[in-house]
């Protein structure tokens, strides 16, 4: 009765059972793992939704690319960041996740495949099958810092590939996109007629970044997208607005519009409230984004400090984003870790192996708690792995 596109184990695992447990138990739980902004303590704004009750959301007029003022905002939010796109280049989502969605509707037939970084961002896996999308592996290797195996690409890339994605700043490992490593990309793509969709969600989060970052769209010489968001760059999850530039050859550019159209006007995801305060609802977004900052940086000093007592466990360089990783002595295996963390210690924390880590042991932190919930946390995530 069930697509086989979705996992056919749907029983929950080992961690998520401790979990429950330990919540029925009515344990207080040091969530390591929590990435929701609107429950990490900042300040938003009182008025910062006042914007969606404006009347003229009333009337509708359905736009399947979005309305031109909030695609203007958008533009205009790129070149905040340096980055030149037309609005006629750009296209609303009602989030990343239904931006992959729609690009890999508009780039793939079922059974085509797209590369994916490893380690990444956990969903790709349902948001490429849900898709009937296969995703193949291209691994990250750290050496000091998080770069692309190009030979890789080229090994294990078929010839089903349509795209290839990138994540700059990358979920988890908090890497930017090296300059180099997106020329070769290129080659590669222009070589083999793939698409480059390029994740910026958290490109506004750069802690440490590599002197030669590079975004994906200024000079793309294939067709290429930029994927970007409120939930991330205004803190904004739940208002439910993101977006694509476009970028690349005219003529490619100007076709892949032409059919993306179709496909959103299929859907016409995005509300009217949401687009009539885009405008305004990234323009609050700079208040909050300095405060997520802020936290990110101090939750990042603070880790290094309390690790530093702790020669067993190293902190892996953090360009940008909002996560942590650590690289802990391989003794327990990762999951026998984290459930000890969690049943003896209340601390909830990813293991390495649910971003496709290439091998154990490693544990990813976020860094978007109150620092007092941070700083006990961390506390005991490293007296125990230490232990
Ligand atoms: C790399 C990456 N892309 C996209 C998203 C999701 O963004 P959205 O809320 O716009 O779907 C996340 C959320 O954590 C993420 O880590």
């Amino acid at each position: 009765m069930i697509s086989s596109r979705l996992p056919q184990n749907l029983e929950p695992n080992a961690v998520a059972r401790a979990l429950e447990a330990r919540r029925r138990a009515g344990s207080p739980i040091l969530d390591l793992t929590a990435t929701n902004p609107t429950a990490a303590g900042f300040a938003y704004p009182k008025d910062v939704l006042q914007p969606l009750a404006d009347p003229r959301a009333l009337d509708y007029e359905p736009q399947p690319l979005g309305l031109w003022a909030a695609r203007a905002a958008v533009a205009a939010d790129f070149r905040r960041r340096g980055i030149v796109v037309s609005a006629d280049r750009v296209a609303l989502t009602s989030s990343t996740s239904e931006a992959y969605a729609l690009l890999f509707k508009l780039l793939c037939d079922a059974g085509d495949a797209v590369l994916v970084p490893h380690p990444s961002y956990p969903l790709f896996e349902h948001l490429t099958r849900l898709e009937s999308v296969t995703a193949i592996p291209y691994p990250l290797e750290y050496h000091g810092s998080w770069r692309v195996d190009m030979d890789s690409i080229a090994r294990t890339a078929n010839s089903r590939v349509r795209a290839v994605l990138i994540v700059s700043p990358n979920n988890p490992t908090g890497s930017f996109l090296h300059r180099d490593d997106l020329a070769a990309i290129s080659e590669l793509a222009a070589a083999n007629g793939w698409a480059i969709i390029g994740d910026e969600v958290f490109a506004d989060y750069a802690l440490d970044p590599a002197p030669d970052a590079a975004a994906v769209l200024p000079g793309a010489g294939v067709l290429t997208f930029s994927l970007g968001g409120l939930s991330k760059s205004a803190g904004l999850p739940q208002v439910k607005l993101g977006w694509i530039g476009f970028g690349g050859p005219t003529a490619l550019v100007d076709r892949a519009i032409t059919a993306y159209e179709i496909i959103a006007d299929t859907y016409l995801s995005v509300s009217t409230p949401v687009q009539a305060s885009a405008p305004a609802l990234i323009a609050s977004g700079a208040a909050i984004r300095a405060q997520i900052l802020a936290r990110v940086r101090r939750n990042l000093d603070q880790l290094r400090s309390q690790a530093a007592a702790h020669p067993s466990i190293e902190v892996l360089k953090v360009e940008g984003g909002w996560s942590a990783v650590l690289k802990v002595p391989q003794i327990r295996g990762e999951e026998a870790l984290v459930l000890e963390l969690l049943e003896k210690d209340d601390v909830l924390v990813h293991p390495g192996y649910f971003f496709d880590f290439a091998r154990e042991a490693f544990m990813v932190v976020s860094l978007l708690n109150e620092p007092a919930t941070f700083d006990l946390a961390i506390g005991r995530l490293l007296k125990r792995v230490a232990a």
